[in-house]
């Protein structure tokens, strides 16, 4: 019989047709049998050249990548609910891959890999032109102390790696819940992207595709979402010339210290967003 297992359960206490949960909410996918698990983690990423996904997976399928994917709750579900795709998340700290890596063994998910890696580096080191259909971005850390904007992911330049790295017919989905970082968002993407905002939750994973919105719908906070096609009929320097354009990402998250004093969105990162995976 299935148990409830929160969050921070050890590998150990699970067994075989377990579903874990995650503040109340279930992980997609059941615990299998330990013969079924499988390995996740790509543990060493390659010195000099791409991934190649067809190595990987062992098959030609569509491909969706998770950039930030803190404890990969969407990449999870992602890849439970479409095994005719697969899926690559990735995030800068090894102790949230841990996690997403432990539950897609445990799921026995050969349609998910998991790395630790920088955003750009991935984008710039490990992906070939047109190889990707889509890319998702949930929570990007909006590094809201201004002497840090530097850090922020979303810049003209990362905009063109993604319209690079996408299929022709390729697709961004982005979500945030600080209002700052989002208006900025809206104001680059739609210059390379066909750009819209969805209003409502996504309708697959309607109490949060990610931890940090199940978090944010918890605590009540805004959530902004979006979702943008390539604009396939940029030639490379047109490209180029929308990049030059647009502005940097300096802008102030309001309430946030550096931020010049002005108080209105006042985003802190979440205690538990920090602290529990
Ligand atoms: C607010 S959390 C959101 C995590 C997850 N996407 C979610 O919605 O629950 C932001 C995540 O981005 C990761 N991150 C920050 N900068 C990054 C970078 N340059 N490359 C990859 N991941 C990054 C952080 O480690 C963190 O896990």
């Amino acid at each position: 019989m299935s148990k409830r297992h929160e969050n921070n359960s050890a590998p150990t206490e699970l067994i075989a047709g377990d579903i874990e949960y995650e503040m109340g909410i279930p992980i997609p996918g059941v615990i299998l049998e330990k013969e079924k698990w499988v390995q996740t983690a790509i543990k060493k990423l390659p010195e000099n050249s791409a991934l190649d996904f067809k190595v990987i997976f062992g098959r030609t399928a569509p491909v969706a990548i998770d950039i930030g994917c803190g404890n990969g709750r969407f990449a999870i579900s992602s890849a439970v609910r479409r095994p005719d795709w697969d899926h690559v998340a990735f995030d800068i700290l090894p102790a949230v891959i841990r996690y997403g890596t432990r539950r897609g063994n445990q799921r026995g998910l050969n349609n998910l890999r998991f790395a630790v890696c920088d955003g750009w580096r991935f984008l710039e080191s490990y992906l070939t032109p047109e190889s990707v259909q889509e890319i998702h971005i949930y929570h990007p850390q909006p590094f809201a102390d201004r002497t840090q904007s530097s850090r922020r992911m979303l810049t003209p330049d990362f905009l063109g790696l993604m319209h690079r790295c996408l299929k022709p017919d390729g697709q961004v989905f982005l979500q945030s819940d600080q209002r700052d970082y989002w208006d900025y968002i809206c104001g680059i993407m739609g210059r390379v992207f066909e750009w819209e905002e969805v209003k409502g939750r996504w309708p697959e994973d309607e109490h949060g595709r990610s931890r940090r919105e199940v978090l944010s719908i918890e605590q009540g906070l805004p959530i902004f979402r979006g979702t943008g096609k390539k604009r396939a009929d940029l030639t490379d320097d047109e490209l180029k010339t929308l990049l030059a354009d647009l502005p940097q990402p300096k802008f102030r998250v309001e309430g946030a210290e550096n931020s010049g004093g002005h108080k209105r969105s006042q985003w802190k990162p979440m205690r538990r967003d920090r602290n529990r995976r």
